[in-house]
């Protein structure tokens, strides 16, 4: 089957495109680095022929509100405009865990705007929401940062590594398209500060991780709700603190 991966060169792109690749598929790494981008069209036409999955895992270059909605509205229209040309039989996207208690923030506008799109189109979806990877916790502590103090709450999370979001995506891809959402998280759930804290331990990180209960996240005010998932996710295997121990400490090692 030919399968089009749309930022197929990304953390979680890469991983898709192999999984489904060893699996014998014709995969398509398509990205503005392999000639294909979404918002200029170029390639995109050729990239969709003959493809019936597309998986969107691409994310947008700038985050600040505009651009970022600038571009999941636009990618969103050119790819699925794109796809009911070529006869695309099932669009698979990534999107996040709790997106609409997160709108507050621009980038989570976007992704609402993203999915919304691929809901009002004639495309047979699935959408997947997917917590926050572990591989994002140095990008959450940056954000939180003044000076040596790194200032997080303590809401709940449950976040996966990249390794696990991209099997489940890649799986959903070769099942039936659901029209609806599944929601993806990691095997347990684990407070924000604590999260930051063990990951600057384990990096051997010499800043100070402080609870307060007031501090935004990416200017969002959480609780034990936002971020955590509903009733029946699926569940990724790896342990944060198995991720920690076994890639981060070798990297610092390293
Ligand atoms: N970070 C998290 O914790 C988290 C949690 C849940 C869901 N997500 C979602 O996961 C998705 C993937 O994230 P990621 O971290 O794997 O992304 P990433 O590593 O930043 O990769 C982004 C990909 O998008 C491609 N891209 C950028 N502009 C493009 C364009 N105009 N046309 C086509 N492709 C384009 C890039 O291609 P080039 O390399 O060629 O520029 C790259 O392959 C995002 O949609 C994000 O919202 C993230």
């Amino acid at each position: 089957m030919k399968i089009v991966v749309i930022g197929g060169s990304g953390l979680i792109g890469s991983k898709v495109v192999k999984h489904l690749t060893q699996q014998g598929h014709e995969v398509v790494a398509a990205s503005p680095s392999t000639g294909v981008n979404t918002i200029t069209g170029e390639g995109l036409t050729g990239a969709l022929t003959g493809a019936q999955v597309v998986i969107d895992v691409a994310n947008a270059p700038a985050w600040d509100d505009q651009a970022v909605l600038n571009f999941f509205e636009t990618s969103g229209r050119n790819l699925l405009t794109a796809e009911a040309a070529a006869g695309v039989k099932h669009h698979v996207a990534l999107s996040v865990v709790g997106t609409e208690r997160l709108l507050s923030s621009g980038y989570f506008r976007a992704k609402m705007a993203q999915e919304s799109l691929i809901k009002a189109s004639s495309i047979p979806y699935t959408i997947v929401r997917a917590t926050q990877f572990f591989e994002f916790v140095e990008g959450i502590a940056k954000a939180a940062t003044e000076g040596q103090t790194v200032r997080v709450p303590a809401a709940l999370m449950q976040p996966i590594v990249s390794d696990d979001v991209a099997c489940f995506v890649a799986d959903i891809a070769l099942e039936k398209p659901t029209n609806a959402m599944i929601e993806v998280a990691g095997p347990e759930p684990i407070r924000q500060d604590e999260l930051v804290r063990q990951y600057l331990d384990a990096t051997d990180d010499p800043r100070t991780v402080v609870t307060d209960p007031s501090a935004r996240y990416w200017g969002i005010a959480l609780n034990d709700q936002s971020l955590t998932p509903g009733s029946a996710p699926r569940l990724g295997r790896t342990r944060f603190s198995d991720w920690l121990n076994h890639t981060v400490a070798q990297t610092v090692a390293h």
